[in-house]
């Protein structure tokens, strides 16, 4: 799926356009020049302007820097001042149609005040993604109340705020079937879904509470007559790692649909150490190997694990010591662990395997302590 930048630079290419500037300090920043640019244009702020003597600093078509250019982005008050290249209109009328991430607010009424403003702060962050990739304007915020407005403090005039029911937004733009991104779903996002017009995701941040309150959404959506593809997200086939706030299960959406990445790799782009240890904590347990030495229960892991695990959860080694003391597991050498397996004797005790060791070894495992 091409990006907003990817539409630009056709469009500036079709002019015979090689490269633009700009007229003011903007965007010398920022990372992605042309879709930054692109996303002002296509909000009617500004346009490509020719400009009669070349601007100081300018971007070839793939963002690296070149001399000056006679093409710059300026605000749209410079109309009578220079001659218009591409005006917003021209951009607007050349843009794919984008699916709408439509973030349902059914459940606003269950969050705290605390947790209200967590699911605001989210929605801003979605924005911010969604504007790298398109414009900003495919974030539709259903079932949106007063107090949702009034406590938003993101750009409410280029996101698409709805007070009414999601399946109210969706038919009156003819669309009949979506994608509602469920973590109780039995079947994996894939690329077959990514046609759909709207992709749905859970207002939800979790409390306390009740946690499965996604799949409701769904029924709501069936009743009023919306064919519903509820699709789960996955690492390595479990959804434990899976970062759950909503900004980042669209960051993952975008990363597979916009740029191709597989599941995992998308997980792993978006994923925090936070949520790289919760799954280590459901790992790590089923590496470990049981010792009793002189008497003494140990649960010993390889400590090679650190660099397998940090190949797909984004952990440091000091997430990984973290995880090892709070599950009382001890890491040693695969050299070490192959020794103790020589020097031991392997038994089972209470239904479990155990290694034992009657010499006085303990001081080989302080390992880690
Ligand atoms: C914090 S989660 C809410 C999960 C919550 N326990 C519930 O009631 O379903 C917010 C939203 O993110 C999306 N989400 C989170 N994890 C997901 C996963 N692993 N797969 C698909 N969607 C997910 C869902 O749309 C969900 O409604």
């Amino acid at each position: 799926m091409k990006t907003l930048a990817e539409v630009f630079k056709e469009v500036l290419r079709e002019k015979g356009i090689e490269s633009v500037g700009t007229l003011s300090k903007r965007f010398r920043k920022s990372k992605n020049k042309l879709q930054d640019m692109a996303v002002e244009i296509v909000h009617g702020k500004g346009a490509i302007f020719k400009v009669p003597e070349k601007t100081a600093v300018a971007w070839d078509l793939e963002g690296r820097r070149v001399d000056g250019s006679h093409y710059a982005y300026a605000p749209l008050c410079m109309r009578d001042k220079f001659e218009m290249a591409v005006s917003p209109e021209e951009l607007r009328a050349k843009l794919p149609e984008w699916p709408y991430f439509i973030i349902d607010l059914y459940h606003w009424n269950r969050h705290t005040q605390k947790e209200k403003g967590k699911i605001c702060l989210q929605i801003t962050q979605s924005y911010g993604l969604l504007r790298d990739y398109f414009t900003g304007s495919e974030l539709a915020v259903t079932w949106a109340s007063e107090e949702f407005r009034r406590m938003f403090h993101g750009p409410l005039n280029r996101i698409t705020v709805y007070g009414g029911s999601t399946a109210e937004f969706l038919k009156e733009r003819g669309i009949d079937e979506v994608v509602l991104l469920d973590p109780w779903a039995d079947e994996l996002l894939s690329e077959k879904d990514f046609h759909v017009r709207a992709f749905v995701i859970g207002g939800i941040v979790d409390t306390g509470g009740e946690k499965k309150l996604t799949p409701r959404i769904g029924e709501e959506l069936e009743k009023a007559g919306i064919n519903v593809r509820r699709r789960k997200i996955t690492l390595r086939g479990d959804i434990v790692g899976v970062p759950d706030r909503i900004n980042r299960i669209m960051g993952i959406i975008l990363k597979m649909m916009v740029e191709g990445k597989s599941m995992d790799e998308a997980v792993y782009e978006m994923q925090e150490p936070l949520h790289a240890r919760w799954r280590l904590r459901k790992e790590l347990p089923k590496r470990a190997i049981r010792y009793r030495v002189d008497g003494r229960d140990y649960r010993v892991v390889e400590k090679e694990l650190f660099e397998y695990y940090s190949n797909w959860l984004k952990i440091r080694w000091e997430d990984f010591v973290k995880v090892l003391r709070e599950l009382d597991l001890i890491a040693l050498e695969r050299r070490r662990i192959h020794h103790l397996n020589k020097i031991s004797t392997a038994r089972l005790i209470r239904g479990k395997l155990y290694r034992v060791l009657l010499l006085k070894k303990a001081a080989m495992l302080c390992y880690n302590c």
